[in-house]
């Protein structure tokens, strides 16, 4: 992209983000920036990007055709994926007719939307070390590949995020009810699982990633505590030792390199002493490096938004120690209110983005706190601190 438009003109540069949720909303802010033309999708009315977007539009991105009816319509020059459940053969055909560009590319798209394309593609083809594992389409081939692989271990449905339908099973009670929940949770209804090996890591990571014109450049490593595969508190930087360090921008750079095209890619890591474990990657800002939005001059988002449009990336700033701590509400309600967020702000160097998400139904993040300090403990401290002395009316 040599040049931006401006917006509502014949010139305006348009882009289109398939996915409206607290990670789209940030990427729209940083477009918007740059006087880009932003439309935003999604499958519910008022997601948050939508509320930051020039227009939006109702539509279920897994429905291949009318996905493809409003890329017809905006004519977008580019597509930005903020989730994984779109249709992606489609996109992949709107690429090749010309009519618009997939970010980073439709096959990344395509390989990552299912565990299982990815998975082999890291383990098979570039020979990076993940957890053994085996795929099941049946309970007979489960259970053939939980004694395969051996307790203890994990379960996914290969179409899942956020650790839906996924489970830890220990003991042979729990080896049933794995299956059952996989099959209850996965986004497709029914289907194949993957059987992982449990991996007894030290800590795990996210290594951002960014492909851009200049390069792939690499931030500093974020940690992560997850409950339930989903994600509550993260940091930067992850401390690692050199040798660790080394071995996880490798193994980035493999699996990004082999992706291509430009963006952001959150690549996640298993890490035990020297030793890196590939997990999974998302061709697309992550939810644990909203810390960035702290912690560095350039947040992902930022990253992802001067990437995408072609635009220079010189060297990334950490500003030292940074946390993040989601502010997650559980209960039912289509009205949800906010306060007591005088105490959460008190502190210097803490700042408070809610999503404005219209709804919740059981548990959903409905915002997070980032804060800077001292120490990586002490930053978690004020983030989680902030996050609790909110005040939530359902
Ligand atoms: N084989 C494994 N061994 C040990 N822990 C695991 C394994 N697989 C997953 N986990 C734990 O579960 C978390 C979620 O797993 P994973 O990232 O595969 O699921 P997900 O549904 O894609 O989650 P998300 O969409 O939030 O990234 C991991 O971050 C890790 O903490
Ligand atoms: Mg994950």
């Amino acid at each position: 992209m040599a040049s931006i438009g401006t917006p509502f003109t014949s010139e305006a540069t348009r882009v289109m983000l398939c996915g409206s949720g607290e990670l789209g909303k940030e990427v729209v802010i940083e477009l918007q920036r740059y006087g880009v033309e932003v439309i935003a999708v999604d499958a519910y009315e008022n997601a948050p990007a939508m509320q930051v977007a020039d227009r939006s539009h109702c539509v279920s991105m897994l429905d291949g055709e009318a996905l493809r009816a409003v890329i017809e319509k905006e004519r977008p020059h580019l597509v930005v994926p903020e989730v994984e459940a779109i249709a992606t053969d489609t996109l992949a055909e709107l690429q090749r007719e010309g009519l618009t560009t997939i970010i980073p590319t439709p096959r990344a798209t395509q390989l990552t939307m299912n565990r299982e394309g990815i998975r082999r593609l890291a383990a098979e083809e570039l020979g990076l070390k993940t957890s053994p594992y085996q795929f099941a389409s049946s309970e007979e081939e489960y259970l053939a590949a939980v004694k395969e692989i051996g307790l203890p271990l994990v379960v996914k449905p290969i179409m899942s995020s956020s650790g839906k339908g996924q489970s830890t099973v220990r003991n042979d009670e729990e080896i049933k009810p794995a299956w059952q929940y996989a099959q209850d949770g996965g986004r497709a209804g029914k289907g194949k699982v993957i059987v992982e090996g449990f991996v007894d890591f030290d800590y795990e990571i996210t290594q951002l990633t960014v492909r851009h014109a200049g390069g792939t450049s690499f931030c500093e490593p974020i940690g992560h505590i997850q409950v339930d595969g989903d994600y509550r508190e993260s940091w930067q930087p992850q401390p690692m030792n050199d040798a660790a360090k080394a071995e996880a921008q490798r193994y980035a750079k493999a699996v990004t390199d082999n992706l291509g095209g430009r963006g952001i890619f959150g690549v996640e890591l298993f890490v035990k002493g020297d030793e890196v474990i590939f997990s999974e990657i998302s061709p697309r800002p992550h939810d644990t490096g909203m810390v960035t939005m702290i912690a560095q001059d350039l947040s992902q988002f930022a990253l992802h938004a001067r990437a995408i449009l072609g635009l220079p990336i010189p060297n990334i700033q950490q500003h030292g120690p940074s946390a993040s701590a989601v502010l997650l509400v559980e209960g039912e309600s289509l009205c949800v209110s906010y306060s007591n967020l005088e105490r959460a702000l008190t502190d210097p160097d803490t700042q408070l983005r809610l999503f404005g998400k219209p709804q919740v139904s059981g548990k959903r993040r409905m915002g997070v706190v980032v804060a800077r300090g001292n120490s990586i403990d002490e930053a978690r401290e004020k983030a989680r601190n902030a996050s609790a002395a909110i005040d939530v009316t359902l």
